[in-house]
């Protein structure tokens, strides 16, 4: 998907952040479904970064599924747990970081993330969403017999995403190969400044 010339671009420009301690990560937020986790696979494969996955190593960590935490011990539990893994990702460099959709609920968190990486918002709308999440049944916050409980969270959700955001992508109508390529020339330009 990258270009040579870019990908030798990019390692530049990645070499010179962090020898200048600049932002070095590419942060994807957005709503559940808004295809975080496979952006963040193909900019790993064509940056080189490593992907961390928020909600995998939240699971890693406490060896239980993210539906299961919310199950057991509740929301305002998983949310610290999410914290404490986004304090870990935030302190690498070079990533690419896949975060999960409310990640946004708390300014600490984005403040953590915005301190290295570049926060790029996959933006789609309800309909593109609930094609994506389809029947699956692994997330606490998306019934997907009640989708009108999930658009009411994902309206409430727009504002925030957007304050967080550096690049903005709408993400509606296009391959994830042009989502990449978009990520990446604005990379370029926010990582530079
Ligand atoms: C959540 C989104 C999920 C996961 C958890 C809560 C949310 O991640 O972190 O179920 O509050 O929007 P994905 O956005 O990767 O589905």
């Amino acid at each position: 998907m990258l270009q040579t010339t870019d990908r030798h671009k990019l390692i530049k420009l990645s070499r010179r952040n962090l020898l200048t301690n600049k932002k070095t990560n590419i942060v994807l937020i957005g709503f559940m479904g808004s295809g975080k986790t496979t952006i963040g696979k193909l900019l790993e494969k064509s940056t080189g970064k490593k992907l961390v996955d928020i909600d995998k190593s939240i699971e890693q960590k406490t060896k239980t599924k993210i539906k299961k935490i919310f199950a057991l011990y509740g929301e305002a539990h998983f949310r610290k747990l999410e914290t404490l893994a986004v304090k870990v990702a935030a302190k690498k460099k070079n990533m690419i970081i896949a975060t999960g959709g409310g990640v946004v609920k708390k300014q600490e968190n984005i403040n953590l993330l915005k301190k290295t990486g570049v926060m790029v918002y996959l933006k789609s709308s309800f309909k593109t969403i609930v094609k994506r999440v389809g029947g699956r049944k692994t997330r606490p916050l998306f019934d997907t017999a009640h989708p009108e409980q999930a658009e009411a969270l994902f309206k409430s959700r727009l504002a925030l995403y957007k304050a967080a955001a550096d690049i903005v992508v709408d993400t509606d109508k296009k391959g994830k190969n042009e989502v990449g390529k978009i990520i990446l020339k604005n990379f370029f330009i926010e990582a530079l400044k």
